[in-house]
């Protein structure tokens, strides 16, 4: 069998997280300067090695634990190949996205993985987008308990996507980019594991249903806005509807201080707009900037303590 590499991009939700999760719309970018990637390769050794030195993982296929973030995916294509038996082979996965920061590490090395072995097994009916997304969709179920789907869909097609949950069939539709929107996405430093935030905001919204529902109702109605923006080129209204999300998720209690002070230093230095994106309580932050005002905010969020910054991130 010829040897197979895939890659998967991060993704960035621009707005709605968290109110997808209770089927508002929400809308999703890949980050496709930061990808995981898997490499198979034929193996004289028996079984299915797997090596993931950026997870600590080193281990054969039957050996790994039942949390075993790349052994599930593998084992999520043989079921769905109706495979008894895999050829010997070694998986290597890398990934230059940082772990539990909100920019879709987990949902890109699974897709990387599964796309790779799909091809590498010639399984051409696994190899669609559709596939390596409902497949990667089963290992976040695993990991994140309750996810939205819209991680799995973003990093799988790699396209803008304005995305609502729905059962039994979610409602996915990629979209273009009128005009190119100009980010800068800062990392507070914090690790933050989206399940525990997700089952928090679940609590809330048990506790407190109507007013959880109105600020969810809010968030949806901003996506619906951000998506006529974006497909009109209207960058200012992009940015204030992004600070308008963010003023949202602070009610939602998923913001922190640290996510707080880097929105309002951003805007501070003349972003159109800024607001964290993904799980939230830690992890990274977006500001929607121009070519004009990009060196001030980067220099404002480097200075304002922000682990690092990527800029010339052109979506
Ligand atoms: C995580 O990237 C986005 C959340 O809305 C969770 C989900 O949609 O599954 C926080």
């Amino acid at each position: 069998m010829l040897d197979t590499k895939a890659s998967a991009p991060g993704k960035i939700i621009l707005f709605g997280e968290h109110a997808v999760v209770y089927g508002r719309p929400a809308i999703a970018v890949p980050l496709s300067q930061v990808r995981a990637t898997a490499v198979i390769k034929s193996s004289h050794n028996k079984g299915v090695q797997l090596h993931a030195p950026d997870l600590g993982i080193d281990t054969g296929l039957k050996e790994a634990g039942a949390e075993d973030a790349i052994a599930i995916a593998v084992r999520q294509v043989q079921d769905a190949a109706g495979l008894d038996h895999l050829p010997h082979m070694t998986i290597t996965v890398t990934s230059e996205i940082p772990i539990a920061s909100g920019l879709g590490s987990g949902a890109s090395i699974t897709a990387a993985v599964i796309r790779a072995l799909a091809v590498y097994l010639d399984l051409a009916h696994l190899v669609t987008d559709e596939w390596v997304s409902r497949l990667t969709y089963e290992v976040e179920k695993v990991h994140h308990g309750t996810p939205s789907g819209i991680d799995n869909t973003v990093v799988a097609y790699e396209r803008p996507v304005y995305f609502v949950r729905h059962h039994p069939l979610n409602h996915i539709e990629t979209f273009e980019i009128a005009e190119p929107l100009r980010l800068l996405i800062a990392d507070t430093g914090v690790s933050s594991s989206t399940k525990s935030v997700v089952t928090d905001v679940r609590r809330c919204w048990q506790k407190e249903p109507e007013r959880f529902e109105s600020i969810f109702d809010g968030c949806g109605e901003i996506a619906v806005a951000a998506r006529a923006a974006i497909e009109s080129g209207n960058r200012r209204e992009i940015g204030r509807l992004m600070t308008r999300n963010q003023a949202l998720l602070v009610e939602m209690t998923v913001s922190s201080s640290e996510l707080n002070h880097l929105v309002g230093v951003s805007l501070g230095a003349g972003a159109l707009g800024a607001k964290l994106s993904g799980g939230g309580r830690g992890g990274n932050m977006i500001a929607l900037v121009t070519r004009e005002t990009e060196e001030a905010v980067y220099n404002a969020l480097s200075q304002a303590g922000a682990r690092s910054v990527l800029r010339n991130v052109i979506i």
